[in-house]
């Protein structure tokens, strides 16, 4: 393989890696516009490549009138999904030349397509089953999924552009495996407050509706084999259940508060970390302080999307920061290594 096609494949990871951010945040605008079922179908909207007059859709699904507006919203997302797989599968084809040269991200590319084909199956699903909040949810750590699996290729394609050799890792400190699994859960909370439009069940802040531990019903809100249906637009559970579901998210976002201050704690005596640690705790002051307005001032759509980019920003840092505590030392053993050595 040319150096000159490895470069190409690290911009393309790189484009992969912010084209996903972008489809997370329509996504997200899709949801929040209540255009998720925009288009009754799916892969068309109203068995259509674009989105039909409103004639052609009354005759494709009566039973589902067309609201322009959301049906575009809709079908903008699923463009620039789709053409989010399209860069996948370049990735994926221009770089199996190289599978066999070390270093080379091979299995990570494949895990990468695999998980954009399954993100596709989720979208369909949204669709299909009215957007239950067990599919939205997964949706959306599934696309987070394809925004780590990108940056995990991008980084591993820099490395080998930059011929450092890929041996000789630290081993992480537990406290960062704490600390994803923590956000993985917070991720997930806060896709299940959304997609159960918990969003505003807790009036109010610190207290829940004026009080510190509100009437809630944590086993109807984490039912999480429940089919109450038919459309999950707006939601279904009752007020208790919902106001269980914003609590625990509240509750998870103080766990990982936790969580990150140990992390920064134990890693503060490597000074090179010390920035991405900071990073780290800045983002997650700011998601937090993001996490409030959206309660006090009802989810305006543009604090909204904050949130989910916030959420993104934090999980990115935590990536970025553990590759780097993964790395740095190393250069400090290497020379250490040579002077053994002279
Ligand atoms: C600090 C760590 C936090 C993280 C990582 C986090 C993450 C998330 C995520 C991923 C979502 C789903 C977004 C989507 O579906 O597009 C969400 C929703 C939400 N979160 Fe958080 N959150 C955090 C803290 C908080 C706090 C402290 C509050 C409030 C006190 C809060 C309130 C909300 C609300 C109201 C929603 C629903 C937004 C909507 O319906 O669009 N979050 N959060």
């Amino acid at each position: 393989m040319t150096e000159f096609r490895l470069h190409l494949l690290k911009w393309l990871s790189l484009l992969g890696t912010l084209a996903t951010l972008g489809v997370i945040l329509l996504g997200a605008w899709t949801r929040l516009m209540d255009a998720g079922l925009g288009c009754p179908d799916w892969p068309g909207c109203y068995g259509r490549l674009v989105v039909p007059d409103a004639a052609t859709a009354a005759a494709h699904s009566p039973q589902a009138p067309l609201e322009a507006l959301k049906a575009w919203v809709e079908m903008i997302h699923r463009y620039v999904a789709s053409t989010l797989g399209l860069v996948v599968l370049a990735l994926v084809a221009l770089g199996a030349g190289a599978r066999r040269r070390p270093g080379y991200p091979w299995h990570l590319s494949l895990a990468l397509l695999g998980a954009i084909l399954l993100q596709g199956a989720f979208g369909a699903f949204t669709v299909t089953l009215k957007l239950w909040p067990q599919v939205v949810t997964l949706h959306l750590l599934g696309g987070i999924g394809v925004l780590l699996l990108f940056l995990w290729v991008h980084l591993r394609l820099r490395e080998l552009v930059a011929a450092k050799p890929p041996a000789s890792r630290r081993r992480l400190s537990p406290l960062w495996g704490l600390a994803a699994v923590l956000l993985v859960g917070q991720l997930a909370l806060g896709g299940w407050v959304s997609s159960n439009y918990a969003g505003i069940a807790c009036q109010g802040f610190p207290t829940c509706n004026g009080q510190w531990w509100p009437a809630t019903d944590w086993s109807e809100g984490f039912h999480l084999t429940q089919t109450v249906g038919p459309n999950y637009l707006h939601g279904q559970l009752h007020a208790d259940a919902r106001t269980a579901i914003h609590l625990g998210h509240r509750l998870g976002a103080l766990a990982l508060g936790l969580g990150l201050v140990l992390l920064a704690r134990r890693e503060w005596r490597r000074p090179p970390l010390r920035p991405w640690l900071m990073g780290l705790l800045g983002l997650y002051g700011v998601q937090f302080t993001l996490g409030v307005a959206n309660v006090l001032w009802w989810l305006p759509l543009g604090l909204a999307l904050a949130h989910t980019g916030g959420a993104v920003a934090l999980t990115l840092a935590l990536a970025l920061g553990a590759w780097q505590a993964s790395r740095v030392g190393n250069a400090r053993q290497a020379s250490e290594k040579e002077m053994a050595h002279a």
